[in-house]
């Protein structure tokens, strides 16, 4: 395979990051046979195989921790692409690490409201203890840092994640106190969702595939501990206060509803445990009765419904067919696994 980091072919095609990387280039995992059957089956799971280019970049950055011109290489050789378009897409996109990155990446967000609450002291603190700066690693490999732009839990302010894992309502203290724990290899559990793993295992999983070694640990990280509190607090007041969003010109207003009572059914909840039951038969399924069961009003009651393993399934589709792959464009369902018939594209 051509463009291996450090030839001449790669900054300059891909704009990727072709210097050496720390130790030799022998040391980075080569991208293998199993990678580019990987490859495959990401792309048959697209009607248009160019379509899985993103998922694709996710799983070469998860060999190899960042997005090299080999990696560049062989996503455009299996989707019919130079690698000059490949390159375009990498480094469009932040989640796509130019060059190699620490065991755990750090991304702290100093955006509006993260910023006013902390998020820049927040980060200076951390870049001052690391001795790194935005997109720097530490000397050890063990911490990639970066400022990040909106991380979507402005209610949470101020946010730090850890390989895409939530930190949440962070001040210096925590922050460094956390950095601290991975440098000596530890894996504070995040605030909500899944289990922490790495920046590896977290890209492998973007890629579509599991990142875990058995079912028992896929299990744990689905059923992760989640917060919503605050997400669902100004619904909460809005419909304790009677408030309604003004109208749409041209749309007819909602009808003005009672306030909401425990029990109450709503459009997609039917079938779901009412407040003060459970019926799940796994953590998950006991977590998803409880939220749902706890809503304090109609609009969290819908919102955990349509999380709820046994939610109502759209007309026109069975619960069995939930994970079954999308029809390709003749109509016809996809295998999913296409390792063993090479694709031509
Ligand atoms: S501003 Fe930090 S998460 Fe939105």
């Amino acid at each position: 395979m051509s463009a291996l980091p450090g030839s001449p072919e790669g900054t300059a095609v891909t704009g990727l990051d072709s210097s050496a990387v720390p130790g030799t280039v022998e040391d980075l995992p080569p991208l293998t046979g199993t990678t580019r059957l990987e490859c495959r089956e990401i792309m048959a799971r697209y009607p248009v195989p160019r379509s899985a280019l993103l998922p694709m970049l996710h799983l070469v950055q998860s060999v190899q921790g960042y997005v090299t011109p080999e990696g560049v290489a062989l996503c455009a050789e299996e989707l019919g692409l130079t690698k000059a378009e490949v390159g375009a897409v990498a480094t469009f996109y932040t989640m796509f690490k130019r060059h190699p990155t620490g065991r755990h990446l750090v991304s702290v967000c100093t955006n509006t409201l993260c910023a006013v609450l902390g998020g820049q002291r927040i980060y200076d603190a951390v870049a001052a203890e690391l001795g790194v700066h935005h997109d720097e690693t530490t000397a050890d490999g063990s911490i990639t840092l970066e400022h990040a732009e909106c991380l979507a839990a402005c209610d949470y302010a101020p946010v730090v994640t850890v390989d895409y894992e939530f930190y949440d309502q962070q001040d210096v203290d925590a922050a460094l106190a956390l950095v601290a724990a991975l440098r000596r290899g530890e894996r504070p559990a995040p605030t909500r969702g899944a289990p922490l793993t790495d920046f590896r295992g977290v890209s492998r999983q973007l890629a579509g595939f599991s990142q875990h070694a058995d079912a028992a640990a896929e299990r744990a990280a689905v059923d992760g501990p989640s917060a919503g509190v605050p997400t669902l607090r100004g619904v909460r007041l809005a419909a304790e206060r009677g408030e309604t969003a003004p109208p749409m010109p041209g749309v007819e207003p909602a009808e003005a509803r009672e306030p909401f009572q425990h029990g109450e059914a709503q459009s997609g909840t039917e079938g779901l445990p009412s407040p003060g039951s459970s019926r799940g038969q796994t953590p998950g399924e006991q977590a998803a009765d409880a939220q749902v069961a706890a809503a304090d009003n109609p609009a969290e009651r819908s919102g955990a419904a349509q999380n709820h393993p046994d939610r109502p399934e759209p007309a026109g589709r069975e619960a069995a067919d939930r994970d079954a792959p999308a029809p390709d464009v003749d109509g016809q369902a996809q295998s999913g696994s296409g390792t063993s018939v090479p694709r031509e594209v």
